[in-house]
């Protein structure tokens, strides 16, 4: 089937590259010009692994194309998958200005009746306004906005969107309904949930999911201040809890926070949504604040074990919002760079992805090349992301790089024994600390 994707971000290129390899002709498109240029050289506009592989074995198999125009993106597809931003606006509410501008553009030019899927995070009641919307355009053929929210997690987003546990599309029409649910066929063959729900139903589960998922990072992080408080160890916490089915593991490893552009800015907009139609969801503000607490926490314990923390050089190991990923948008690592330049230190970072990234969000930290490098002369050493590069350091040579070798873990990565045994002050989170002698200044 012929498909056209609008936006080449996060989730519109995985989704485009995606829809090639399961055998559909896709034009993918973005109203940046350099991005769509670089596309059509082999140059991804972010790091996603496996992505230019499958970019490259779509474009050479003819099923993949790059442009900057609607009319091509459209000509001749059964559908146009949305896959604009939704940035938040300083009242926290999504901002649906570029999903408006997209699926107007879309619809104007379309060749045939046409499936415009909302595919970016929407508050629920979007395809509704959007229908009413597109409708005072008078367009020559009949279209169908549906919600087909996207779960797939960056830094593995070809392995979700290929093989994602479910695939859910909200839409009051059976014939929108069947045109989706045939795009997806390969992948529902492979076993995917095939969920067929309203539009709203569909729209709201998105966001719902989002908060639950960061609900759950924050019950362990709250609990991670308690075990730290208690001498309980969270991890063996989670272990013992997750044991139960109902409960589980997944999403439940305390440490600096969440961070990304979804979680923050979904939890915020569901807030919002759930306030218009007179909701006050409080848990959810109470997530957001156990969230904040999280990079909090790190900042005081560097505190602790630093005293001063002027002129003070302090190395944080990863940048990131997450590992897999080159993406520093609202990472906690970054927020914490920003408290310890404000207090006066000296911050240098590495990050196996993200320096470039990181340094352009802030100019104020250092960046090295490598890890050994952040590590020279550090006071004081924060593990911000768990890349596992970090698991596997040669620890004699950290502990010799550095100036006093203090490792506080924010990711709980490190083998407490191990960082002990090579002559650490090891602080990791919610876990009993290693190690914590008398102060070193
Ligand atoms: C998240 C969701 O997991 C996806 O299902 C969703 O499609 C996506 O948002 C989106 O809405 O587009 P993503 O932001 O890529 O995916 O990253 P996650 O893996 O969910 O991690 C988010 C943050 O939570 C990261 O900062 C991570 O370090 C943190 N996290 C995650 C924890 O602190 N603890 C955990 O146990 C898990």
């Amino acid at each position: 089937m012929r498909v056209g994707v609008v936006g080449v971000g996060h989730v519109g290129l995985p989704t485009a590259a995606v829809l090639a390899h399961i055998g559909h002709e896709v034009v993918a498109m973005d109203s940046d010009t350099s991005k769509i240029a670089a596309l059509k050289d082999g140059v991804m506009p972010f790091f996603e692994e496996g992505m230019a592989e499958l970019v490259a074995t779509g474009i050479d198999a003819g099923r993949l194309s790059f442009t900057d125009s609607a009319e091509v993106t459209v000509s001749g597809a059964v559908a146009a998958f949305l896959c604009v931003g939704t940035p938040p606006k300083s009242s926290g509410e999504a901002n649906l200005l570029a999903v408006e501008r997209a699926a107007e553009e879309i619809v104007k030019v379309a060749t045939g009746d046409l499936v415009l899927v909302e595919k970016s995070t929407v508050p629920a009641g979007t395809a509704q306004q959007l229908t009413v919307a597109l409708r005072r355009h008078r367009t020559k053929h009949r279209f169908w906005v549906v919600s087909n929210p996207e779960f797939l997690q960056e830094g593995r987003a070809i392995e979700d969107s290929l093989r994602p546990h479910r695939v859910l599309v909200g839409s009051g029409s059976p014939e929108a309904l069947a045109i989706m649910e045939e795009i997806y066929r390969p992948i529902i063959e492979q076993g995917a949930q095939w969920i067929a729900t309203d539009v709203a139903t569909a729209e709201l589960a998105k966001h719902a999911s989002n908060a639950f998922l960061s609900m759950k990072i924050s019950f362990s992080n709250a609990l991670a201040r308690l075990c730290e408080l208690s001498g309980a160890d969270v991890i063996e916490v989670v272990r013992a809890m997750g044991s139960d089915p109902r409960i589980g593991t997944e999403f439940l490893n305390a440490g600096i926070g969440y961070g990304g552009y979804c979680f923050p800015k979904d939890l915020t907009a569901f807030e919002r949504l759930a306030d218009r139609f007179g909701y006050d969801f409080g848990l959810l503000r109470e997530v957001k604040k156990i969230n904040d607490e999280a990079v909090e926490a790190v900042f005081k314990k560097i505190e602790d074990v630093m005293w001063n923390l002027q002129e003070k050089r302090i190395a944080l190991l990863g940048l990131s919002f997450k590992p897999g990923t080159d993406d520093t948008r609202l990472s906690p690592a970054l927020r914490l760079a920003e408290m310890l330049l404000e207090h006066g230190a000296q911050v240098v970072g590495y990050d196996p992805k993200a320096n470039a990234n990181a340094q352009r969000e802030v100019p104020g930290l250092e960046v090295a090349d490598d890890v050994y490098g952040a590590l020279q002369e550090a006071r004081c050493a924060v593990i911000c992301t768990e890349w596992p590069e970090f698991a596997e350091l040669d620890l004699g040579k950290a502990a010799d790089a550095m100036a006093f070798p203090i490792v506080i873990d924010g990711r709980n990565l490190m083998d407490p024994d191990a960082m002990d045994e090579a002559g650490f002050t090891y602080i990791p989170t919610g876990r009993p600390p290693r190690g914590v002698g008398p102060h070193p200044d």
